[in-house]
């Protein structure tokens, strides 16, 4: 069975084929980055209108990189929420007349699920039960997941994302939109311990977090030199990678220890960062934790992850009805389990 798996939620439009015997086939991935960065931010019209520029060429280089034609295809998944809404409708129109005209299943599928469920697509697999820390750039949540589809949320930020507070601060240190990978270059050039920022919500009984005090934290600091030097810009970065990285690290293993898992799963964006992914690893590691998160290419957005929940989805019968629903909001507690 081979699934065409379309991500087009934002400012990525991507294209992949799941094989159930041989996993991804193709991963093609087209980056709006340099449309937006100019305006500091994803302009979600533009997104759309780019995406739509993207999808035919997409799919033919998937297909190519597959050695697939189009009549190889079992079932078509798309993301259909939660994103930019008109972002999310050109992969969701598109994928669904091409599933029609083919005569084969499309899958609506929630883009934090499928997230959720890259680490699943790496050899080494977490065995349910898992804790999975998701952390994007609008999302940071604790999801308890005891069954594929059923979903529990422990815990999530109260105001910023992690990703959101990375590309905020990065916006007032001058670097690019997105700014997490950007940042955390930065602090590979810091100094640890010359800046002390606030770990939020560290001390509350409660699994939530808040990252918007530590962007004004990091503000607060910026100002306070008249011209910041490329030393104390570094620093600064340092600081604030530390601060979000040992938050999220504290509480995901809080949740863990609380909830009784003995397997996290880091999904998500900044589930990219490299500071992130050792110290919750060797943090966990001491508690007889395992921890697991998808290749690199896997954790930002991604078709592969979408054509995998969309396998997983068809092979339990859940093909989606011929109408199309996209959700610029979506709760991830509302799916339905895959049995
Ligand atoms: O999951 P994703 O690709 O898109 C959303 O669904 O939001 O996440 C994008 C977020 C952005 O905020 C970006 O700055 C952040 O992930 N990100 C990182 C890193 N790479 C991407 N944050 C911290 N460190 C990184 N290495
Ligand atoms: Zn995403």
């Amino acid at each position: 069975m081979n699934i065409l798996g379309i991500e087009s939620s934002c400012d990525e439009t991507s294209f992949a084929i799941y094989n159930e015997h041989n996993g991804i086939l193709a991963n093609i991935l087209y980056s709006q980055i340099k449309l937006h960065q100019p305006y500091g931010g994803v302009i979600p019209e533009l997104a759309a209108r780019d995406h739509i520029r993207a999808l035919i060429p997409l799919l033919n280089q998937a297909l190519a990189e597959a050695q697939l034609t189009r009549q190889d295809l079992h079932g078509i998944a798309f993301t259909a929420g939660p994103g930019l809404i008109g972002a999310v409708l050109t992969g969701a129109m598109f994928a669904r007349t091409l599933a029609l005209a083919l005569e084969i299943p499309a899958i609506e599928i929630h883009h934090l699920e499928a997230h959720l469920l890259a680490p699943l697509l790496e050899a080494e697999k977490p065995s349910l039960p898992f804790l999975a820390l998701l952390v994007s750039g609008g999302h940071t949540q604790l999801i308890a997941v005891n069954r594929l589809g059923e979903y529990k949320i422990v815990g999530e930020t109260l105001d910023d994302a992690a990703g959101e507070a990375f590309d905020k601060t990065a916006k007032l240190l001058g670097l690019p939109y997105p700014g997490g990978a950007p940042l955390a270059a930065l602090a590979e050039k810091g100094v640890s311990g010359r800046f002390i920022f606030p770990r939020p919500m560290l001390n509350k009984p409660n699994l939530d977090f808040s990252f918007s005090g530590l962007k004004t934290a990091a503000l607060t600091a910026i100002r306070s030199f008249p011209t910041l030097d490329e030393q104390t810009r570094a620093d600064i970065a340092k600081g604030f990678e530390e601060a979000v990285i040992e938050t999220l690290v504290v509480k995901t293993l809080k949740a863990a220890k609380s909830l009784g898992f003995s397997s996290i799963v880091i999904a998500g964006g900044v589930g990219a960062n490299k500071l992130l992914r050792e110290s919750l690893k060797n943090a966990a590691e001491k508690q007889n934790i395992s921890v697991h998160y998808p290749r690199l290419s896997y954790c930002t957005d991604n078709g592969a992850m979408v054509a995998y929940a969309g396998y997983l989805r068809l092979k339990a019968g859940q093909a989606s009805p011929l109408e199309v629903n996209v959700r610029s909001r979506w709760d991830i507690t509302s799916l339905s389990t895959i049995v």
